[in-house]
């Protein structure tokens, strides 16, 4: 057993326009669990951040980005910097998804970049990690999540550390309705401790959640988050819907 507060973000991706973002927030400033057991985030569309952030401002549920640019301000069109997403009541920014990286092309340096400034803006990041069917198949799973830790967190200091939570998504779990069984994910996770363990030595990397994400639902969160490296989940397709963001997030409070 560990003492680490379990961590459920929901990740909206670019899902739900206005009503729908403003409807599910508010259903869940009703049905989530209160903050004493697990933290909780959902990180809504750009669009969205601000009408849903004042619907969860005085909730626990803190308000998250999926992406954002790390220079303060300037000639970046299409950008939103961390300052623009601080204005409007966010905490917590994703770094790494693999749709960021696999289908907009991000590589280990942009994140590495992101994850810097972040921190440096006072943000809470989810640097998310996984690798794909391919080099699961060919063994490197571990290689893969090292390589991302290792580069991703260049830099950032073992104080720094208590603001990073890791997200191990497998790609080939994400939206495909494949998880990995809860021994799998497990021994993933405490391969990715054993990394921290190295880089930051056991103190610290007792304190880091480390969160599972790829198809979490509410019927496996139980067995996924039962297990000692599993700190929770980052949550997608289950994310849009209330009861099953809360039912994953009640699973975590009983871990
Ligand atoms: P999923 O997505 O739960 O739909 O698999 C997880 C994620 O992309 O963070």
């Amino acid at each position: 057993m560990t003492n680490r507060k379990p961590f459920v973000g929901g990740n909206w991706k670019m899902n739900l326009h206005g009503d729908e973002a403003a409807l599910l927030a508010k259903q869940l400033v009703d049905s989530l669990p209160s903050n004493e057991k697990v933290d909780i985030a959902v990180f809504p569309a750009f669009t969205y951040l601000a009408s849903v952030g004042a619907i969860l401002k005085d909730s626990a549920v803190k308000l998250g980005a999926q992406d954002f640019y790390t220079t303060e301000n300037g000639a970046y069109t299409g950008e939103v910097s961390l300052s623009m997403l601080k204005d409007v009541g966010v905490s917590v920014v994703l770094v790494g998804h693999s749709e960021r990286r696999h289908v907009l092309g991000e590589s280990n340096s942009t994140c590495n970049q992101k994850t810097l400034a972040a921190l440096d803006a006072g943000m809470e990041v989810i640097l998310c990690i996984g690798e794909k069917l391919e080099q699961r198949e060919a063994g490197q799973t571990n290689f893969v999540n090292y390589g991302q830790m290792a580069l991703g967190l260049a830099g950032v200091t073992a104080e720094q550390m208590s603001k990073i939570t890791i997200a191990y998504e497998p790609v080939w779990a994400i939206g495909t309705g494949k998880t990995a069984t809860p021994q799998d994910a497990q021994k993933a996770h405490a391969a990715i401790r054993n990394f921290l363990i190295f880089a930051y030595g056991q103190e610290v990397a007792s304190t880091v959640r480390i969160q599972y994400g790829g198809s979490m639902k509410p019927g496996n969160a139980s067995d996924l988050v039962g297990q000692d490296d599993i700190d929770g989940g980052l949550i997608g397709g289950a994310a849009l819907k209330s009861s099953d963001f809360t039912a994953i997030c009640e699973a975590a409070v009983s871990k």
